[in-house]
């Protein structure tokens, strides 16, 4: 393992949808290297699930606390926050992960669909960001964010996702500037496509997904797509002091793709 084992040894550590997939790897690593953890998601048992294999990996037996949050609903927002502080008494790390993606073009995407993907992938993500800066502030912390490919079903059409990246893109840039001063770093991570099992649980049939895995392989330079740890070990170096020196930075994990043209 390219980390300290200590390397976040008691850092607070708040994941939002931790309950598979990137989110879920990453909660992993971050108790591997020592931190406490607060965990959210939409389903409860993976969530227990993600916190059993927690509790396993940590040297101190740290059991996380856990959150079935619908991050749309304020109220749940404002709960997390306010129970993290409370169990733990400080925020040092926020990643913001948890989001969804639907298909649909400008002649199809109803605004029923526009408002939820607002909602959940920049709404929450506003809410939940500014009322962890006051203690990030305090802890001098960082906050990672992670694309929103959590169900990735289809290539173009996806005018209301790709809107609602765009404005978390600015956001994570903006606050990176507004935050810089009182040193609390803002950066993201965009992985390309990445081996979780969402993409089968998002409705996809076995025979459609090696499909899309194959058509990935050429849309990746390395010719595969990412495992989640791959990204997992970028938003823990993100977050780590050796990226001391690093904010407002979108940084790919991608195989290459975010450079190469379309073929
Ligand atoms: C930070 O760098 C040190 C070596 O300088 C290394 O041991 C450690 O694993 C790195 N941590 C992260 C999270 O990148
Ligand atoms: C965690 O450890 C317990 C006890 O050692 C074991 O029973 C359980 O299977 C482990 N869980 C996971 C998810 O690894
Ligand atoms: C929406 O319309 C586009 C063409 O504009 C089509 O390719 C796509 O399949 C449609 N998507 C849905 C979800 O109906
Ligand atoms: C959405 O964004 C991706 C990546 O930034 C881009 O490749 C794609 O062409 C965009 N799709 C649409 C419909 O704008
Ligand atoms: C985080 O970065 C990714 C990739 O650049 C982007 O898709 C996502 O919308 C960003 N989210 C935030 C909160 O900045």
């Amino acid at each position: 393992m390219p980390f300290k084992s200590d390397e976040f040894l008691n850092k607070v550590v708040l994941v939002t949808g931790a309950s598979s997939g990137i989110g879920a790897v990453t909660a992993i690593l971050f108790s591997k290297l020592g931190a406490k953890l607060s965990l959210t998601g939409r389903n409860i048992i993976n969530l227990e699930k993600t916190s059993q294999d927690c509790e396993n990996v940590s040297h101190n037996k740290y059991k996380p606390i856990m959150f079935k949050a619908e991050l749309t609903h304020d109220k749940d927002v404002e709960n997390l926050v306010k129970e993290t502080i409370k169990t733990y008494s400080k925020l040092d790390i926020l990643i913001n992960n948890a989001g969804i993606l639907e298909t649909g073009s400008i002649e199809n995407t109803t605004l029923e669909q526009y408002d939820r993907l607002f909602n959940i992938n920049v709404r929450s993500v506003y809410y939940l960001t500014m009322l962890s800066v006051p203690y990030l502030i305090e802890s001098k912390g960082s906050i990672v964010n992670v694309s929103s490919v959590n169900g990735i079903r289809s290539f173009p059409g996806v005018l209301a996702y790709n809107m609602s990246k765009s404005a978390l893109d600015q956001f994570t840039r903006c606050i990176a500037l507004e935050l810089a001063s009182k040193n609390v770093r803002v950066n993201s991570v965009n992985p390309g496509v990445t081996l979780t099992e969402l993409q089968k649980r998002g409705g996809l049939q076995e025979g459609e997904y090696n499909n899309f895995l194959e058509k990935s392989k050429g849309t990746h330079p390395m010719g595969r797509v990412a495992n989640p740890i791959e990204v997992a070990n970028i938003i823990a170096f993100l977050a780590s002091e050796n990226a001391s020196f690093v904010t407002g930075v979108n940084m790919p994990v991608d195989g290459g793709r975010s450079v190469a043209g379309l073929r």
